[in-house]
């Protein structure tokens, strides 16, 4: 049906049952450059809002529905996502042993924010415990408040932690504790009351920080030989300048000199793409465009190139698209499933190790829903049937992500480059193999958009010395509008199901590397060669 034939590297229209497609060619290394990343098998991680915890976890028994969403992804890489709790209510974290797991306060929600962050967060040993409910083998990141300036609150929450994590049950849960973070976002301490704005500097901070770790490192006895270390910085934006709230900043205040700075072996950065309370098509393009997440994520380089000069390890451990907790009809979109699979790939390229996406209950931006609403995400509108928990499209993104890092544990990854400013790729490599590729279209096809939906021919062209594979198998994330909420299917199983898990049948074609495969607007493939 196709007739044209691939000319050089000259991009082809051909006229396919009246629909232009595009030929489009695509070269892929055989074998992996020197360049390929090592990827982390937890790159893709959650962010979890302090306030609502338990809610995640459950309370007197685990809730399942958040364990099997954690746990479809464990199986794909055999390790489970990292999860940080913390977040702006961690600021706002108190600790009363009388309370069983959390009393938490929240104002008035609004239409824009229908789940606003409680204004005030009291929790008891409870709290902290139920983290043994999470699959064997994750990960754990705690933050303690630094906001309010009292070191008794951090104190005790840091006791209580160091209870939780010595327990038989979360020992034999196999989950251990790897950072404490003190303090969310203290860059914006200038602003939220937390601290007076004509007194607050990256030195003032330094200093402030190191008198709550040396606390804090002695109550849960962190020293060099621990495995537990502090997660620094953090911060909500970066100045990347030496006298500003940037790793560049910390470094240069001498931070790292104190016994306590030395524990800290790993920065974090926050980052979301804007900030908008409105959503609109034009606006969902802006976050899936290949340029703006590339723009979005390079402009920390010389963060990540200064922390990791000092030998430390560089995360994202807070970010989603837009902040106001998300934009409606955007970020609660399959269009945000394409946007955060080409993030977290793209982030792995430039030397950010692991991307948690943060989530609260009831956030637009959410790849999971755990709990059941009563309220609209997207208004506060009181539902006429309640929301039972549920998985919103970006969750997919997590799904191809780790089916493309596999079980090896020492994956590496290219981006491909590709000459077309709507298609980005991914190759990954098991030893010095080619063994998958990633292709998103992200031009947005919109339940708006007129006319046919725009197609590519992707024709495949192998570079570098090794075996040429001879076929490949396609697996397709269908997605009928950029825009829908719901309905996508991943080798043609929905994870849409009342318990997170797959149904349908999984459906791959099997092609000749050679015969080439059309890539629609809004669409991720996910090629497995062999
Ligand atoms: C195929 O890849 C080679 C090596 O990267 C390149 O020189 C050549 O132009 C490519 N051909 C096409 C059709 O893209
Ligand atoms: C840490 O702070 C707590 C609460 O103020 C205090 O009881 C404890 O002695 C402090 N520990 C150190 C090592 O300063
Ligand atoms: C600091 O936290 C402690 C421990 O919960 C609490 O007893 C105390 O009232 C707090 N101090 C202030 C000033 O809020
Ligand atoms: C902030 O600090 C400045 C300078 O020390 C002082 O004049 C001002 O009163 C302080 N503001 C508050 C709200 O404490
Ligand atoms: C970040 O992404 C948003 C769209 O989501 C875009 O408007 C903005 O310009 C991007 N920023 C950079 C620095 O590229
Ligand atoms: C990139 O694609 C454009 C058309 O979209 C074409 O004009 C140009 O020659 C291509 N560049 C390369 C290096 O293939």
């Amino acid at each position: 049906m196709l007739s044209a034939a691939l000319c050089g590297v000259v991009t082809v229209v051909v006229s396919f049952g009246g629909v232009l497609a595009q030929q489009l060619p695509v070269s892929i290394p055989v074998s992996a450059p020197s360049s390929a990343v090592t990827l982390n098998p937890a790159l893709y991680s959650f962010s979890i809002e302090q306030d609502r915890w338990t809610d995640w976890a459950g309370t007197t028994s685990p809730n399942s529905f958040f364990f099997n969403t954690l746990d479809n992804l464990k199986q794909r890489t055999g390790q489970a996502p990292w999860i940080r709790i913390g977040a702006d209510s961690e600021d706002r974290t108190n600790f009363n042993s009388k309370v069983q797991f959390s009393e938490s306060v929240f104002p008035a929600f609004s239409p824009t924010t229908p789940y606003p962050e409680a204004s005030n967060n009291v929790v008891g040993d409870g709290y902290y415990q139920v983290i043994s409910h999470l699959p064997a083998g994750t990960h754990v990141i705690w933050g303690v408040n630094f906001g309010t300036n009292n070191i008794t609150a951090a104190f005790l929450a840091a006791k209580s932690i160091q209870k939780a994590f010595q327990s038989s049950a979360v020992k034999s849960a196999g989950i251990t504790l790897d950072f404490i973070e003190i303090g969310n976002e203290a860059d914006i301490y200038l602003f939220n009351g937390d601290r007076n704005a004509s007194t607050w500097t990256i030195a003032a901070y330094t200093q402030q920080w190191t008198t709550f770790a040396k606390n804090i490192s002695a109550a849960l006895g962190m020293g060099p030989n621990s495995h537990l270390k502090f997660l620094g910085g953090a911060f909500g934006g970066s100045g990347h300048s030496a006298n500003s709230f940037s790793p560049q900043g910390m470094f240069a205040t001498g931070i790292l000199n104190s016994p306590q700075g030395k524990l800290i072996t790993s920065i974090s950065q926050h980052h979301y793409s804007g900030t908008f309370c409105q959503g609109s098509g034009g606006l969902l393009q802006d976050l899936m465009t290949k340029s703006t997440i590339r723009g979005n994520l390079s402009d920390f380089s010389p963060d990540i190139a200064a922390t990791r000069a000092q030998g430390l390890d560089y995360v994202f451990a807070e970010t989603n698209s837009y902040s106001c907790h998300g934009a409606p009809g955007v970020s609660n979109t399959a269009g945000a499933a394409l946007w955060s699979l080409d993030y977290v790939l793209f982030a792995s390229q430039i030397g950010i190790s692991q991307v948690y996406f943060h989530q609260g209950v009831g956030y637009k931006y959410n790849m999971i829903q755990p709990a059941t609403l009563t309220r609209s995400i997207l208004d506060g509108s009181t539902l006429a049937t309640p929301l039972a928990p549920h998985l919103q499209p970006a969750y997919y993104s997590g799904l191809i992500a780790n089916e493309a890092i596999g079980t090896s544990g020492t994956t590496r990854a290219v981006e491909l480059n590709i000459n077309d400013s709507r298609v980005a790729g991914y190759a990954f490599f098991e030893g010095n193999k080619l063994k998958r590729a990633i292709l998103i279209n992200s031009l947005s096809f919109l339940t708006t958009t007129s006319g046919p939906r725009p197609t590519k021919n992707i024709v495949l062209n192998f570079s570098g010395t090794g075996t040429t594979p001879k076929t490949m198998t396609i697996k397709r994330l269908a997605i009928n509008h950029a825009d829908d909420d719901h309905g996508l299917t991943w080798g043609g199983q929905s994870f849409e199901t009342k318990d997170a898990r797959p149904t349908g049948k999984l459906s791959v074609q099997t092609v000749a590397v050679n015969s080439g495969f059309t890539l629609s607007a809004t669409e991720a493939v996910l090629l497995s060669f062999s």
